[in-house]
C-alpha cells in the first residue's frame, strides 16, 4: 500500500489537473519567487529594494516581469525570470533564496466528541475575538456553518479586507476574504472570487471554526451536530488553491497578508511532494514570519504515508499534524440474488436502490467499436464498456476506479475490489460497493453460476471502528527529512471520514451526471486533521491570548494521548506526541516555550550562515561555533535521537519549562521506555514558586545498538495535578539516504 492510486489522491486531495498558464510572450521566462527575508528597517521601502535588484539582473526597468511584491509581513517578490537571471539573483546581497513558483496540492461532527471535546466544553467570552486564517480553496459564505447570527462586529485588531463582488460578501463570521493568483489565470470551472467551488476550503474552515449546526449529514450519513473547534471565532479566508493546484507565489502572498491582517492562527492544509530546504519552502517561510509575529501556523503533515520520511510539512516553528481514524466507519452492503450479502468499505452510497437489478461482469461487456476487449472492459475504464449491455445493470469491475466508466455507460451501480484501502470512505457518482477482493471473486462466481444474476447495492450504514484511534495508512510519516534530530509529525488529530460544510457550486463528486448538491460532505485527509489542530490552537489561544506559538504548540503536544503501539507500528513517526486533547491543552501546567532567538540558534545549528539569517530575521546574528550541529537543543516538547545505521549513541538535551499551572508546585520526572533506551533527567525534581518562573534541566538519552527501526519512551513531569508528557524517540538513520 505504499502508493495510493492516483484517483484516490484526486478525490481526497483534489487539484491534480494540469493547465499550462505561462504567457506566450516570455517563453524562456519562468515564474520565480525571490525571497529576501524580513522587511527592511528604517526608511528603505521593500518595493524600492525589490525594484533595484530586479532592474540590476534584467537590465530593463524590470517592472514588466514583476508579478507580485511581498511587503506587508516580509520581503520578496514573484517575477518572470530566465534561468540565468534567477541564478544571478540567488547570489546577490539581500537575497535569501530564489526558487521556481512550484505547485502544491490540497492534501462533524463526531470527531470532536471522539477526542473528548464536548459541545459543553468551557469557553471564554473572548473566543469571539479570535481570528482563524484559512489558506485554502476559498469558502462558501452561505453555509449555515458561517452564519453571523449572534456575532458582533469584527474585533478591532482586524486589519484585513473583504474582496466583495456581486457574488461574494463577508459578514461578522467570515470577516475577511481574498483570492490570490499571481499569474492572473482563473481556471474556467472556478470563480474569480474568494468563493469556494472545490469544497475543501469550506470543509476545513468549518472544522476549525464553524458554527454549531445541528442536524447536519451527508444525505443522512454521519448525521449529527457539525461544529468547529472554536464556533465563536471569526474566519478570514485566503483563497490560494484553484482547480489546477496551489501555487507557491500565492501561498506566500496570503501569508504576507494574513500576518499583517491580524489573524491569531493560520491553518494550511496544503503540501508539496518532496521535502524542501526551510528557506526554499514557501510554507516554512510563511510560517517562520507568522511565528515571528506571534501566530502559530498549523499544517497538514501530508498524505504520502506510510513510507518513512514521507512528511512534507515539518518546520519546527509550525505544527505538523497527522491524521487519525475516529471510531466510526461506513459500510455499504451488496445483496446478491442468491441471498448472500457482502459488506464493503470505501464507498459512501447515498442512493436508494429499491429493486434487485441485473448484474454483469465488465469483462463480459466490452465496447468493441472502441477497439476495447475484455482486457480493458473488466477494469470498467471510461469508454471501454458496451452501453447497451450495461445500461440499468450493476457492473462488477476488476479494478478500483472512480466509477466514471460505469456511470458514463449507463450502469445502475458498480462493484469494485477495495484493494485493502479501507478505513476511509467517500462518495462515488453512482451506487457503489467496494469489497475485499475475495468477495469480488465470490460475486464473479455467482455471475458465472446463473443465467440471470441480480444484485442490489444498499445505502451505506454506520458501524463502530473498534480499533480506533490509530493513524490512517495514508498519513505521512516521520522522521523529519531535513532535521533528523527533531521529531515529526508533532501531533495526530481526526482526519478520516470527517463531516463538515461543503460548497454548493459543484455536485458531490463533480462528475457530470451527478446532481447531488450537498451542504455537508464527508471526506478524509491530513487536510481534515490540520483544522482540528488549528481549532484546538485557537481554543487554547482564546484562554491565553498572549501565549507564543511555541507555547500553544507545547500545550497541544504535552497533553496529547499516546496511541496504541499495536495499531501504530511506526510509533511516534505516525502520531508524534499523540492524539489531540483540546480540553487538557487549555491548561497544560508547564510549557516548553521558544521564540525567534531559539529558532535562530536552531538554524545556526542547521548550518545556515549569518548572512542569510540576518536577512531572514532582520537581526544581527552570530552563530557561535558551539551551536554547530546542536539542532536537538531547540526547546522542543519532544526528543529525537537518530543513530547512524543503528549504532549506539548518548545524547544530552537541554530544555527549559515555564510554569503556567499552579504558582507553587513541585514536578517530578517520570521516565519510561524499553531496556534499549536509558533516560536520565537532571534535576529530576523541579520546584516552582511563581507563575512564569522557568526551570532548566537536561535529559540524557543513551541508546544501545538498535535492533528495531524505531523505539520510544517518554518523559512526564508530574506534580499530581498536571502531567506534562514528551515522547522520546530513538531510531536508525539510514546513512545511505
Ligand atoms: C470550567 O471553568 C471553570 C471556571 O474557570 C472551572 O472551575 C472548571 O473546572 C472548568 N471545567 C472544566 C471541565 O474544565
Ligand atoms: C455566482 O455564484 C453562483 C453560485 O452561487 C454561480 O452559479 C454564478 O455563476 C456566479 N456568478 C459569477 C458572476 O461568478
Ligand atoms: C431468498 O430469500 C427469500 C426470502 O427469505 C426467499 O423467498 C427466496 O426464495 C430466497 N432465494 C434464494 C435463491 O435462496
Ligand atoms: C454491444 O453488444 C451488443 C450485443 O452483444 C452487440 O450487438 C453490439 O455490437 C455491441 N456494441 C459495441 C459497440 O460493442
Ligand atoms: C464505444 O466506443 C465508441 C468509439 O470510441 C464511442 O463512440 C462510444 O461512446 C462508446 N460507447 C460507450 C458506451 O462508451
Ligand atoms: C482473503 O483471502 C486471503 C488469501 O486467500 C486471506 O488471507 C484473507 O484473510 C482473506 N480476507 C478475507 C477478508 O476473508
Ligand atoms: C467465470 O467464467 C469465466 C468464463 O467461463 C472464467 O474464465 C472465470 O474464471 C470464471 N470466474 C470465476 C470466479 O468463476
Ligand atoms: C553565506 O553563504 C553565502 C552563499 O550561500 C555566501 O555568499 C556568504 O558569504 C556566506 N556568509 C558567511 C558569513 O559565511
Ligand atoms: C547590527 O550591527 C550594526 C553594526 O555593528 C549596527 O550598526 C546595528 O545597529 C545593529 N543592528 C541591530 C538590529 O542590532
Amino acid at each position: 500500500m505504499a502508493c495510493p492510486p492516483s484517483w484516490l489522491l484526486l478525490i481526497s486531495l483534489a487539484c491534480t489537473l494540469l493547465i499550462s498558464c505561462s504567457g506566450a510572450a516570455n517563453k524562456d521566462r519562468k515564474e520565480y519567487i525571490v525571497y529576501m527575508g524580513d522587511l527592511p528597517k528604517g526608511q528603505v521601502s521593500a518595493s524600492s529594494l525589490q525594484a533595484n535588484i530586479l532592474q540590476e539582473v534584467t537590465g530593463s526597468s524590470g517592472s514588466e516581469y514583476l508579478l507580485h511584491s511581498y511587503k506587508r509581513s516580509f520581503n520578496g517578490f514573484v517575477a518572470r525570470l530566465t534561468e540565468e537571471e534567477s541564478k544571478e539573483l540567488s547570489s546577490m546581497d539581500g537575497v535569501v533564496s530564489v526558487f521556481p513558483n512550484g505547485k502544491k496540492k490540497l492534501l462533524t461532527t463526531r470527531s470532536w466528541d471522539f477526542i473528548g471535546f464536548p459541545l459543553e466544553a468551557n469557553k471564554t467570552t473572548t473566543e469571539s475575538d479570535i481570528i482563524v486564517g484559512m489558506l485554502d480553496t476559498g469558502i462558501w459564505p452561505e453555509s449555515a456553518s458561517f452564519s453571523d447570527e449572534g456575532f458582533g462586529p469584527p474585533p478591532s485588531k482586524w486589519k484585513g479586507t473583504c474582496q466583495t463582488s456581486s457574488n461574494f460578501t463577508c459578514n461578522n463570521k467570515i470577516i475577511g476574504a481574498k483570492y490570490y493568483r499571481s499569474d492572473g489565470f482563473i481556471p474556467s470551472v472556478d470563480f474569480a472570487s474568494p468563493r469556494d467551488t472545490e469544497g475543501h476550503g469550506t470543509h476545513t474552515a468549518s472544522t476549525a471554526a464553524g458554527n454549531v449546526v445541528s442536524g447536519a449529514s451527508l444525505l443522512g450519513l454521519g448525521a449529527g451536530t457539525a461544529r468547529g473547534g472554536t464556533p465563536s471565532a471569526r474566519i478570514a479566508a485566503y483563497k490560494i488553491c484553484w482547480a489546477d493546484g496551489c501555487y507557491d507565489a500565492d501561498i506566500l502572498a496570503a501569508f504576507d497578508d494574513a500576518i499583517a491582517d491580524g489573524v491569531d492562527i493560520i491553518s494550511l492544509s496544503v503540501g508539496g511532494s518532496f521535502p524542501l530546504d526551510y528557506f526554499e519552502d514557501p510554507i516554512a517561510i510563511g510560517a517562520f514570519h507568522s511565528m515571528k509575529n506571534g501566530i502559530l501556523t498549523s499544517n497538514a503533515g501530508g498524505n504520502s504515508g506510510p513510507d518513512p520520511a514521507s512528511i512534507t510539512n515539518f518546520s519546527p516553528w509550525s505544527l505538523s499534524v497527522a491524521a487519525s481514524v475516529i471510531d466510526r466507519k461506513f459500510l455499504t452492503a451488496l445483496h446478491l440474488g442468491n441471498n448472500l450479502t457482502y459488506e464493503g468499505e470505501l464507498s459512501l452510497n447515498t442512493f436508494e436502490m429499491n429493486d434487485m437489478v441485473p448484474l454483469i461482469y465488465g469483462g463480459d461487456a466490452p465496447n468493441t467499436s472502441a477497439g476495447s476487449d475484455a482486457y480493458y472492459s473488466r477494469y470498467c475504464l471510461e469508454g471501454s464498456l458496451n452501453e447497451s449491455l450495461v445500461t440499468g445493470k450493476i457492473v462488477l469491475c476488476d479494478g478500483l476506479g472512480d466509477g466514471v466508466g460505469a456511470m458514463s455507460a449507463g450502469a445502475a451501480g458498480t462493484v469494485m475490489p477495495n484493494h485493502g484501502y479501507t478505513d476511509l470512505s467517500f462518495a462515488f457518482p453512482l451506487p457503489t460497493s467496494c469489497l475485499d477482493s475475495n468477495y469480488t471473486s465470490d460475486v464473479h462466481e455467482y455471475i458465472n453460476s446463473t443465467s440471470t444474476p441480480t444484485a442490489n447495492i444498499q445505502k451505506t450504514t454506520e458501524a463502530k471502528n473498534e480499533l480506533a484511534p490509530f493513524v490512517v495508512w495514508f498519513s505521512s510519516r516521520g522522521p523529519n527529512p531535513i532535521t533528523r534530530d527533531i521529531l515529526s509529525p508533532d501531533i495526530a488529530a481526526p482526519g478520516v471520514n470527517i463531516l463538515a460544510a461543503w460548497t454548493e457550486a459543484s455536485s458531490l463528486t463533480g462528475v457530470p451526471g451527478d446532481t447531488r448538491v450537498v451542504p455537508y460532505n464527508i471526506i478524509s485527509g491530513t487536510s481534515m486533521a490540520c483544522p482540528h489542530a488549528s481549532g484546538a490552537a485557537a481554543y487554547v489561544k482564546s484562554f491565553h491570548p498572549t501565549w507564543s506559538p511555541a507555547a500553544i504548540k507545547s500545550a497541544l503536544m504535552t497533553t496529547a494521548s499516546r496511541l496504541s503501539v499495536e495499531t501504530n507500528t511506526d510509533l511516534e513517526f505516525a502520531y508524534g506526541a499523540g492524539q489531540l486533547n483540546p480540553l487538557l491543552a487549555a491548561n497544560p501546567g508547564l510549557v516548553y516555550d521558544a521564540g525567534e532567538a531559539d529558532y535562530i540558534k536552531f538554524l545556526c545549528g542547521q548550518g545556515y550562515n549569518t548572512t542569510k539569517l540576518h536577512l531572514v530575521t532582520g537581526e544581527n546574528i552570530t552563530c557561535s561555533a558551539a551551536t554547530n550541529g546542536t539542532v536537538w537543543d531547540l526547546n522542543y516538547p519532544s526528543f529525537a535521537v537518530s543513530t547512524d545505521n543503528g549504532a549506539g549513541v548518548t545524547r544530552t538535551f537541554t530544555r527549559t519549562v515555564t510554569n503556567i499551572g499552579s504558582p507553587v508546585s513541585t514536578y517530578k520526572a517520570n521516565v519510561a521506555g524499553p531496556p534499549e533506551l536509558s533516560i536520565q533527567v537532571e534535576p529530576s525534581v523541579l520546584s516552582f514558586k511563581s507563575l512564569g518562573e522557568t526551570q532548566t534541566f537536561t535529559v540524557t538519552v543513551g541508546v544501545a545498538a538498535l535492533s528495531s527501526p524505531v523505539i520510544s519512551g517518554s518523559l512526564v513531569w508530574d506534580d499530581g495535578v498536571y502531567r506534562v508528557r514528551s515522547p522520546i524517540v530513538a531510531y536508525v538513520y539510514d546513512l545511505k539516504h
